[in-house]
């Protein structure tokens, strides 16, 4: 299974990968987990940092080229789940261009729909643990006692509308993109994480677990 989830900040899209990822046993690959593992480790150039903190956009060549380089990985032999990527009309250009030349196609795209002030309210309350990269929320999915939280730092309530803005500016443009080649599959992205996840296998063809 090769799937694309496409949604704004917030919208679940982290949190529905690893259901999803953990069920058919395919790697989550997260362009965000993975320029912020590069900022943890040093080897994030300062432009690219700045460009997350305001909550734009990294350039699509460095975006690029760390998805060619993962889909060298064994483990995307099954499948896998591009959360984030694409995110502009090059991206989406180039990600034909990389599964073509390793003789792949889509097999689905998810878009989670969800208004505006729901996602400021789920990023600016979200938190994650540290060690094990679990995502809570302080109003609906509180963290256990013990976790070492992290509030990122573009979840702040100013950053997270320009992120929305970002959004809807340069990546929404997608959907039409793979709605014509008839992989789109819109899922509401209300109510309780659960329902959400049956909405998603539903249009998937598959049966809820
Ligand atoms: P990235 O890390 O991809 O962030 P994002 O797309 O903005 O998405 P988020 O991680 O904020 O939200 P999510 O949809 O995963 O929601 P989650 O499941 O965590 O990107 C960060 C930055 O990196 C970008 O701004 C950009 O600068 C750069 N970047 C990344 N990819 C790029 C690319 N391809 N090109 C250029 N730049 C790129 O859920 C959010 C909260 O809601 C959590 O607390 C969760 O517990 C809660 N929640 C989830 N579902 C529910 C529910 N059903 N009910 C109640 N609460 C819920």
């Amino acid at each position: 299974m090769r799937l694309v989830f496409i949604g704004p900040p917030g919208a679940g899209k982290g949190t529905q990968a690893k259901v999803i990822c953990a069920k058919w046993g395919i790697p989550q690959i997260s362009t965000g987990d993975m320029l912020r593992a590069a900022k943890a480790a040093g080897k994030l150039p300062d432009a690219l940092v700045a460009a997350m903190a305001a909550g734009g956009l990294v350039p699509d060549e460095s975006v690029i080229a760390l998805i060619d380089e993962r889909f060298e990985a064994p483990d995307c032999r099954p499948g896998f789940l591009l959360d984030g990527f694409p995110r502009t009309a090059p991206q989406a250009a180039a990600l034909d261009d990389l599964l073509a030349r390793r003789s792949l196609q889509l097999d689905a795209v998810i878009a989670l729909d969800i208004q505006r002030d729901l996602l400021i309210e789920r990023a600016v309350l979200r938190r994650t643990d540290k060690r094990t990269g679990q995502i809570y929320h302080l109003k609906y999915k509180p963290p256990p006692p013990g976790a070492e939280l992290e509030h990122r730092l573009d979840d702040r309530e100013d950053v997270v509308r320009n992120r929305v803005d970002t959004y809807e500016r340069m990546t929404a443009e997608l959907l039409p993109y793979y709605d014509k080649r008839g992989i789109l599959k819109r899922i509401d992205g209300v109510g309780t994480v659960e329902e959400i996840t049956g909405r998603i296998l539903g249009a998937l063809g598959e049966k809820a677990f």
